[in-house]
């Protein structure tokens, strides 16, 4: 196992600030936690994790905080920028030297492209970053290879579809970035024109010589894919309803395109879904995705119980 005590005291703005061989760390952890419920109990009691949420959220808080406690440690924060004093003018800068002054790490999700990183250049403690805009969701990442690596088996020799709005999706981008870094990993972008994947994430793919597609047909692709990873029409992002509207029920999973994929396909989705996935698919055993969000919390006790040094 590597060496946890190397992410103690990290901070963990985008998905490369861990290694490949530390997050490997965090899975044999949370597979751990996962067995044995008693594992790691107790081991945050006394600390402090401030959960400071500027966006909505249901898993990644929720999450979080169940994480917390059931390491036996407690949070504080907010679950509205309305009821923060973001609404009377304070910048980023002060509310977290606060949340600093007051816990032992930060969990953070801001609307801004950039928040996480100026967060943690204003912190003294770690802080997690929990979504930045269109930009980097690192710990979904985290939830997504567990959830690759403890299904399929592996995470490399494997073809990945990103499918729905990969223009601001940031799960999509982490978990790009993320996965650019293993072995023979295939990866093929299906979007409408208007979303298609942004270009510094293909460049980084370019560099890495990954092996990657765009394409704008879901069925076609289906046969070839070993993880589909299924995302939501990113509304909050859009400048223009109308084109929202246009684009938001694009591609919508059913049963019939199931039937084309592989038997031992494996559908991820982050969560919240809207109509892209039909609820008639919930039941197929490839459909993962609310196994995933347990995982999630998994994965985010095994983070907090390494970045807090107590394992
Ligand atoms: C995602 C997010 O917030 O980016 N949700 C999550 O954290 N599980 C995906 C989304 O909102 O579509």
């Amino acid at each position: 196992m590597a060496n946890i005590s190397k992410i103690k005291g990290k901070s963990l703005v985008e998905p490369e600030d861990f290694s490949v061989e530390e997050m490997e760390s965090l899975f044999l952890m949370s597979e751990k936690i996962e067995k044995n419920e008693k594992y790691l109990r107790e081991s945050c009691r006394g600390k402090l994790l401030a959960t400071l949420f500027f966006e909505p959220s249901t898993r990644t808080r929720l999450s979080f905080e169940a994480a917390m406690l059931r390491l036996g440690g407690s949070c504080l924060g907010f679950a509205d920028s309305g009821s923060s004093s973001a609404v009377k003018g304070e910048s980023l800068a002060d509310t977290i030297r606060m949340a600093a002054s007051y816990a032992d790490a930060i969990v953070m999700r801001n609307p801004k492209e950039g928040s996480a990183l100026l967060a943690k250049r204003y912190s003294y403690v770690p802080v997690i970053n929990a979504g930045d805009g269109g930009h980097h969701h690192p710990t979904q990442t985290l939830t997504d290879l567990l959830t690759i690596r403890r299904l399929l088996g592996k995470i490399g020799n494997l073809t990945v579809g990103f499918c729905g709005d990969l223009k601001f999706g940031r799960t999509v981008h982490s978990l790009a970035k993320a996965l650019a870094r293993y072995e023979k990993i295939k990866m093929i972008f299906i979007s409408p024109k208007e979303l298609v994947l942004p270009e510094y994430i293909k460049t980084i793919l370019k560099k890495r010589n990954v092996l990657f597609e765009e394409r704008e047909n879901l069925e076609k692709s289906m046969p070839e894919l070993d993880v589909l990873y299924m995302t939501r029409v990113q509304r909050e992002r859009f400048f223009n309803e109308d084109d929202y509207i246009r684009l938001k029920d694009i591609y919508v999973l059913n049963s019939d395109k199931m039937s084309l994929g592989k038997e031992k396909m494996i559908v991820l989705h982050p969560l919240p879904r809207v109509n892209e996935i039909a609820v008639e698919v919930d039941s197929d055993p490839r459909a993962v995705y609310f196994k995933q969000a347990k995982y999630g919390m998994y994965v985010r006790m095994a983070l907090l119980a390494s970045i807090l040094g107590v394992k």
